[in-house]
């Protein structure tokens, strides 16, 4: 074994100075930092909490998967959004975690999606009308559009069509708010006690409450209806070794868990990608031909996901360059060595996706939009864990193939009813939030979609 090397550090006065540029954007400070002090190295978070990070392949390797047992989610994850999201998938570890991947697992696999799509199409069918209606008055933004898209779809898949629309709506509200407060405390923590004694918190913990008791209400009602065939269903019917299932208030939470981290990635992914597509007509045309060998004027189902080739690729191509979780976080629960770089017991570990999705070391011309780099050619030649738009290891996102269902139904349509343009005059820029959100929106103008005119023999 070589001898640990000392990590490159970002001093204390240095991450203390850079702090504000930080809290603006984050991608921009540690993108800067990979470039003067290399793939791994240490900074300190606001000048005080000390934190690795890292872009290289074989370190978050280690950390996602060789030794994931050692890597537990971080504080923020586990105490601020398990304080509102209660316990699940998100924020739990070790074995309770296990267990309840396993049994969550199940309502993901290829013939549930099979079951769900039908659910799915329905929803989006509805969404559109509404989508429709917008569009005809002028651009609109796309994000909080496809925001609402995508939060029906997962809401009907979850509880499928029994739940009502207000309901969704309210549980939705109820998400949207509760998230920005949760941003705000993370990024402002001095404000905290502030929040505790404006009300702010527990207006925000009242607004759960009410989202949860409608939920709860709807769980026990299905309790005693016939069988659903969407997730609420999976996780009612799950069993443990032991025989006994999941409490109500357990199914409640992790399907809180599910809705908040399957609504948001999905449509910013969908922005970015018709943000991409509508400066590059020659790959738009391409999508839209391979739609209509595909599917002809068929909805589209889970059995055709892997007959898309191309439009995967761009998929692909739109999560590297922004990716949704532009960062992973964990901290080292015991002292620990990834090849040369020592990991104290206690560390927060930042597994930078954003900086490895755009490394000139690991991609060419990393910031040119070029699908071609996911064929399945290039595909076998690139390195593990260069690509992490759905993380990496056994925690590695449970919903990805949900999430590419949804996003090529929704383009599917979209596509076949409209033509899309960037609207003139904008300045778009990606905002890492929790997620990675255009910052001004992407505003677009939606035309109908002009049918090729048929061939005269
Ligand atoms: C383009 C869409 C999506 C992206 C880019 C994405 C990305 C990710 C990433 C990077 C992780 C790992 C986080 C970590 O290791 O800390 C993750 C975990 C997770 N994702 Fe997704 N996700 C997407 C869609 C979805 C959907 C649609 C669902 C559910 C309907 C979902 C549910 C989850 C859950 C429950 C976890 C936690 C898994 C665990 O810890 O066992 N995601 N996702």
């Amino acid at each position: 074994m070589t001898l640990p090397k000392p990590l490159p550090e970002v001093s204390r006065f240095r991450s203390f100075a850079d702090s504000r540029a930080m809290a603006r954007n984050p991608v921009r400070v540690l993108s800067e930092y990979c470039r003067v002090f290399g793939d791994t190295f240490r900074f300190y978070v606001g000048g005080l909490k000390e934190a690795i990070v890292t872009i290289d392949p074989a370190v978050i390797q280690h950390v996602l998967k060789t030794n994931a047992d050692n890597y537990q989610k971080s504080e923020i994850q586990v105490r601020r959004m398990g304080h509102f999201l209660g316990k699940g998938l998100l924020t739990t570890h070790g074995e309770a975690w296990r267990t309840q991947r396993r049994l969550i697992q199940k309502g993901f696999d290829r013939k549930q999606l099979d079951a769900l799509s039908s659910i799915m199409q329905d929803s989006l069918a509805d969404s559109l009308r509404d989508f429709d209606r917008r569009i005809r008055s002028g651009p609109v933004d796309i994000y909080p559009h496809l925001m609402k898209i995508t939060f029906a779809m997962v809401a009907r898949s979850l509880f499928g069509a029994r739940l009502k629309d207000d309901d969704i709506d309210l549980v939705s509200h109820a998400i949207g708010t509760v998230q920005e407060f949760i941003v705000r405390q993370t990024l402002q923590p001095y404000m905290n006690p502030w929040f505790a004694v404006s009300g702010q918190l527990r207006r925000h913990e009242e607004m759960r409450t009410r989202a949860d008791s409608v939920l709860l209400a709807y769980i026990r009602k299905r309790r005693h209806e016939p069988p659903g065939n969407d997730l609420l269903q999976t996780l009612m019917d799950a069993r443990y070794s032991d025989g006994e299932g999941m409490s109500d208030e357990l199914v409640l939470s992790e399907s809180m868990q599910l809705l908040v981290a399957g609504h948001e990635t999905s449509s910013n992914a969908l922005s970015w990608m018709l943000y991409l597509l509508s400066s590059r007509p020659d790959c738009l045309e391409r999508v839209r031909q391979e739609f209509d060998s595909v599917l002809g004027e068929s909805p589209l189902c889970q059995a055709d996901v892997p007959r898309f080739e191309f439009t995967a690729q761009v998929i692909h191509e739109a999560l590297r360059l922004y990716p949704p979780f532009w960062m992973i976080d964990r901290m080292a629960v015991e002292d620990d060595r990834a090849g040369d770089v020592v990991i104290p017991r206690g560390s927060m570990v930042i597994v930078y996706v954003f900086g490895a999705h755009h490394a000139p070391r690991y991609w060419q011309n990393p910031e040119n939009f070029d699908p071609e780099r996911f064929t399945r050619a290039n595909e076998r030649l690139r390195t593990p864990f260069t690509f992490l738009p759905f993380g990496g290891g056994p925690r590695v996102c449970i919903g990805s193939s949900y999430a590419m269902l949804q996003i090529l139904m929704i383009l599917s349509d979209l596509l076949r009813r409209y033509d899309f343009q960037l609207a003139p005059g904008q300045n778009i820029e990606a905002r890492p939030m929790v997620i990675l959100r255009p910052e001004h929106g992407i505003r677009m103008t939606f035309t109908d979609a002009v049918k090729p005119a048929p061939c005269v023999a």
